[in-house]
């Protein structure tokens, strides 16, 4: 793991974000990667991606914002001792290299109760934690955000610093429940800044074609979301599951099979998103 040096100078970002400066320096795409349900393939459908995106030549960011720091570890890095929010230091500080080349993490933190707590006291401190967030987040092409399932304040902040939510859904029975507590929130954050979030699109995991259930439940989403759910589609792939305990993704673990196949055919979906 090494430390990556600083990416930009970030006296100029906050220009940057209000669009004064695109000439010098293009503040990339930012995905939130987010499902108040467990369990979806939230961390998976981030990690992939971030591979994937970055196999593809992009330089790619991977943020672990859930205390479970699944996607940390899923690359074989170390969870911070201190939430990088709350350290006074610049993101990029404690941002690691991973064994791919292109992708880097900001490792997330099993501590996060100083996060919470600042979050929660006022609209300043969220405040703050989203510039600082937004700051380390420029100059990336690519920054992939994972959350926890819920819809607390750590998921605010990120959707707050994104620029677009990607939500996954697991093909299974009450894939759709609790999804109008989640919309609502995006809605809230859309409001509060119009023109900087969008909805990137939902993408259907852990499909099984041989399954009714499947197929019931992918019918009752597309119809119900109608274009913004990606056609490329997740199989459920032991691969897939196998792939953190390598500290791999599944492009590398496993390239040949349906999981990394499919994670390729969804990165390509986003990028034509451009
Ligand atoms: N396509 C897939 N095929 C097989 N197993 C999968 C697939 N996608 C995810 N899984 C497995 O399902 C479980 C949940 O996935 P993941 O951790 O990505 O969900 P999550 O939404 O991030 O969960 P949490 O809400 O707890 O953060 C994991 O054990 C993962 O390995
Ligand atoms: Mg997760």
């Amino acid at each position: 793991m090494t430390i990556v040096p600083e990416v930009a100078d970030i006296t100029m970002v906050p220009e940057m974000l209000s669009g004064q400066a695109g000439r010098i320096l293009r503040v990339g795409r930012i995905l939130c990667v987010a499902n108040q349900k467990g369990g979806v393939g939230k961390t998976t459908t981030a990690s992939n991606l971030a591979a994937a995106l970055a196999h593809g030549g992009m330089r790619t960011l991977l943020v672990d914002l859930d205390p479970q720091c699944n996607a940390t570890t899923g690359f074989g890095a170390t969870p911070a001792a201190m939430h990088p929010l709350v350290l006074e230091t610049p993101l990029s500080e404690s941002i690691v290299a991973t064994a791919i080349a292109n992708l880097f993490i900001l490792p997330g933190s099993r501590s996060v109760r100083d996060v919470e707590r600042i979050a929660a006291q006022s609209r300043a401190g969220a405040a703050l934690l989203e510039n600082h967030l937004s700051l380390g987040l420029a100059a990336w092409d690519y920054c992939l955000i994972d959350c926890p399932p819920s819809i607390g304040d750590l998921t605010r902040t990120a959707l707050a610093s994104s620029t677009e939510v990607l939500m996954p859904i697991q093909c299974e029975y009450f894939a759709l429940e609790g999804l109008t507590q989640m919309i609502e929130v995006i809605r809230d954050v859309m409001q509060e800044r119009p023109g900087r979030l969008s909805f990137s699109g939902i993408v259907l995991t852990m499909h099984d074609a041989t399954l009714e259930l499947t197929s019931e439940v992918e019918t009752e989403v597309r119809d119900f979301f109608g274009e913004i759910v990606f056609e490329t589609v997740i199989p459920r792939d032991v691969a897939v599951s196998e792939a953190p305990s390598h500290a791999q993704s599944v492009l590398d673990y496993a390239p040949r099979s349906p999981g990394a196949r499919a994670y390729t055919e969804l990165c390509m979906e986003v990028r034509d998103c451009e």
